[in-house]
């Protein structure tokens, strides 16, 4: 077992990750699999890969994640394993923090739960196994708002970061494997629902003390401009401020009063106003400086940066100056950087 990967000092260093299916060439014993196993650890670790290892009725499923040039080394051996054929990648992505950061390779097949591997992490204290299911639903639905709520309310309730990767987290990729073996959902949603709680990982991980989610270092909402009915900007900026770490809220409020109450209730560092990605909305620059204003208002002690977005400001029809915010996005990408400068020159100012 792994003691420090995946810790926030990884987090600026980004990971290759590779799931792929394959189908046994002979039938596996438990021991087969722990010998198997054992010997992929050991040359895991040497390379800082992690994963893990799914195993049912002649089907293997595997994830590895770690530095590219340690996992294409595996790989490459395990592309030529004459133990498995019909070898089928079904994601390869560069993530930004682990899913199993704990384990070089964790197995886990039912013949491996009857005779329990002697690397499972120790099970104690209090588990969270009730919520396997429900997570591994919505995981596999790719609801990641539910997904994420869910972590939320968790986290509230006093559940460190590290309990809820290894006794929520890493359960629910388990279940999600058992499902896709069972030939109860498909490789696309599987593939799918991995990266959400890959990016919930995330989320979590990020802060070492309990109060995980909210000890993130930026918290920002993320809402809709008053009325806006367009939301895809506000949808593709929370997939990368959660990877980014930031605890983040969504909001899709129909009135002004709606978004100052949510900004209120939340007091984030910074806030996002989104207009349409699609429409240019002149008509809607005069009410959005209003809402600026009265948002600033509504929580004047943490609220440091206000951006806007939307095709007014992609195609520089109109400014930040012109709405009153701080920034306006070019594009959804970057924004976490630059609302991050943007709010340490803020705090450094005061
Ligand atoms: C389904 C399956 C998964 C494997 N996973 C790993 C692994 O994660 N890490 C690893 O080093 N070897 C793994 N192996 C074993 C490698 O294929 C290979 O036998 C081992 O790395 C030794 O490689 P070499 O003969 O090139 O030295 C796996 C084999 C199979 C059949």
């Amino acid at each position: 077992m792994l003691q420090d990967r995946g810790s926030a000092q990884e987090s600026g260093n980004w990971i290759a990750c590779l799931t792929y299916k394959s189908r046994a060439a002979y039938s596996p014993s438990p021991a087969d699999l722990e010998d198997l196993v054992h010997k992929a650890r050991l040359r895991n670790r040497s390379l800082g890969v992690t994963g893990m290892l799914l195993y049912e009725n002649g089907k293997f499923l595997q994830t590895l994640e770690g530095p590219p040039e340690g996992l294409s080394e595996i790989w490459a051996a395990i592309r030529e394993d004459k133990r498995h054929t019909h070898i089928e990648i079904l994601s390869e992505h560069i993530v930004s923090a682990r899913l199993f950061s704990d384990w070089d390779l964790l197995l886990y097949s039912r013949a491996e739960e009857r005779t329990r591997s002697p690397a499972r992490r120790a099970e104690d204290g209090p588990d969270l196994s009730e919520y396997v299911p429900r997570m591994a639903r919505l995981a596999l639905d790719a609801d990641d708002i539910r997904l994420g709520a869910q972590l939320a309310a968790l986290t509230e309730e006093g559940w460190s970061g590290e309990a809820l990767v290894a006794r929520l987290i890493e359960p629910t990729a388990r279940a999600m494997g058992d499902a896709w073996l069972a030939d109860q959902c498909g490789e696309i949603d599987l593939t799918i629902g991995l990266s959400m709680l890959q990016l919930a990982a995330h989320a979590v991980r990020l802060s070492p003390c309990s109060g995980a989610i909210r000890g993130s270092r930026f918290s920002i909402l993320l809402a809709t401009a008053p009325g806006e009915a367009h939301m895809l900007g506000t949808s593709l900026l929370a997939d990368q401020f959660t990877d980014a770490g930031w605890l983040v809220e969504m909001a899709f409020p129909k009135t002004e009063s709606e978004l100052i109450a949510q900004v209120r209730a939340f007091g984030p560092d910074a806030v996002d106003l989104s207009l349409s990605d699609a429409l240019p909305r002149h008509h809607a620059l005069a009410r959005l400086r209003e809402t600026i204003v009265q948002s600033r208002k509504a929580a004047p002690d943490s609220l440091a940066v206000i951006s806007v977005g939307g095709r007014l400001f992609a195609e520089a029809a109109a400014t930040a100056a012109m709405v009153g915010a701080d920034y306006a996005r070019p594009s959804a990408i970057g924004s976490t950087v630059r609302l991050a400068q943007l709010i340490d020159k803020h705090r450094k100012g005061r």
